[in-house]
């Protein structure tokens, strides 16, 4: 039997996924108030090993408590959090599942609101949970309180404690990390024109620009080891005239893949409020293309990648070497299940439990 492209395993460094579809990572606001993952994430990320996507990653982590979303988010700084963890990565080892982990500051757009549960809006207040912000540059986000500009030795301990939640996901014994650049949090920051006025070494050109994530990613690959994969999660443009191009992109892609990084999880927007973004299927696609053959290396793609042909086609055309899905395997975490059979291939493993539910 031809086993279609997108159920072709993939291996990096020391890792074999066994398919290209991978859990993208999701924000649930489900944590405990010291960012200890819960019952909620085992349950919602082991459906997803269940359901045999290739590589679960898990949502975006705080290196540090100011580096969660919300109060709501999960951690990885404490020794508590990394038993909660080990506990979920078990899980999915159980099932033959990689499991990875986006390790994220969040900067400026920290200490904000949950969409739930909560009778305020941006920011959350400092008698509630919230906190200081710290940015490149002391520039709000929309309506958000305005960030403090970190110094030279708040820029030093961001990236201890990036290297710091790295060696923790090793010990919960996570098989990859992703460093999270995208999206308007702290990295992207650093990165975008919009969102940084410094002019120290971290401000005005690219390279300068470019030195934090790359600071970042060699600490993340000397704590992680040669045979961990280092994922870079990075928005490929800023939808702005003002902002970050695909080129950019490319071009700092190239070298955080010189600094250790394997791939390129390939996302856009994110960093200023009230820009618009073209979405569509498979709307980001082409920039995972673009910096796959730009930059050389690995890309994965995702947004609105929602059915089997159409992942399938991404992965065979070459556009990427993986894809990841959000809100499809929100609503399906048997997606790899589902997508087997409509493809035409009997999947050599089945859970076991489910086999009877096999067509
Ligand atoms: C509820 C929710 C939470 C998200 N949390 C994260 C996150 O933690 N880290 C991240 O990089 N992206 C996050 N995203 C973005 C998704 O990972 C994904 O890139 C986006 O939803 C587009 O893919 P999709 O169309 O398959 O959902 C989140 C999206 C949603 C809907």
């Amino acid at each position: 039997m031809t086993v279609p492209a997108l159920f072709q395993p993939l291996t990096i460094r020391g890792v074999t996924f066994r398919n290209r579809i991978w859990l993208s990572p999701l924000c649930e606001y489900s944590a405990k108030e010291d960012g200890v993952p819960t019952d909620w994430h085992m349950v919602h990320l082991g459906s997803c090993a269940i359901g045999r996507a290739g590589l679960i990653m898990a949502e975006a982590a705080g290196i540090n408590p100011a580096g969660r979303i919300s109060p709501q988010d999960v951690g990885i700084w404490s020794d508590e959090q990394v038993a909660a963890w080990a506990r979920i990565v078990a899980f999915s080892h159980s099932q033959g599942v990689a499991a990875g982990i986006q390790l994220g500051h969040a900067g400026r757009k920290g200490s904000t609101a949950p969409g739930w549960g909560v009778d305020y809006q941006n920011s959350t207040p400092l008698d509630k949970g919230g906190w200081q912000t710290v940015a490149p540059s002391a520039l709000a986000y929309g309506r958000y309180d305005v960030p403090l500009a970190l110094d030279a030795a708040g820029i030093d301990a961001v990236v201890t404690d990036w290297a710091a939640a790295a060696r923790n996901a090793m010990t919960a014994g996570f098989d990859v990390v992703e460093i999270h650049a995208a999206h308007g949090y702290l990295v992207h920051q650093f990165l975008s024109p919009i969102t940084n006025e410094r002019t120290d070494e971290y401000g005005g050109s690219l390279e300068n620009r470019a030195r934090l994530v790359r600071r970042v990613v060699r600490a993340v690959r000397e704590a992680v080891g040669d045979s961990v994969p280092v994922f870079v999660r990075l928005s490929a443009t800023d939808w702005d005239e003002r902002g970050i191009t695909v080129d950019d992109v490319a071009t700092v892609a190239g070298w955080v893949h010189e600094d250790g990084a394997d791939l390129i999880d390939t996302s856009t927007g994110g960093i200023a409020s009230g820009i618009p973004i073209p979405t569509g299927p498979g709307y980001q696609v082409e920039f995972a293309a673009t910096i796959r053959r730009t930059a050389e290396m690995p890309t994965n793609a995702v947004g609105l990648i929602t059915l089997p042909e159409q992942a399938n086609e991404i992965v065979e055309s070459g556009k990427a070497d993986a894809v990841m899905l959000g809100r499809e395997m929100m609503r399906d975490p048997h997606f790899a299940l589902r997508a087997s059979t409509a493809l035409g291939y009997k999947l050599p493993y089945w859970p076991d439990q489910y086999l009877r539910a096999q067509p």
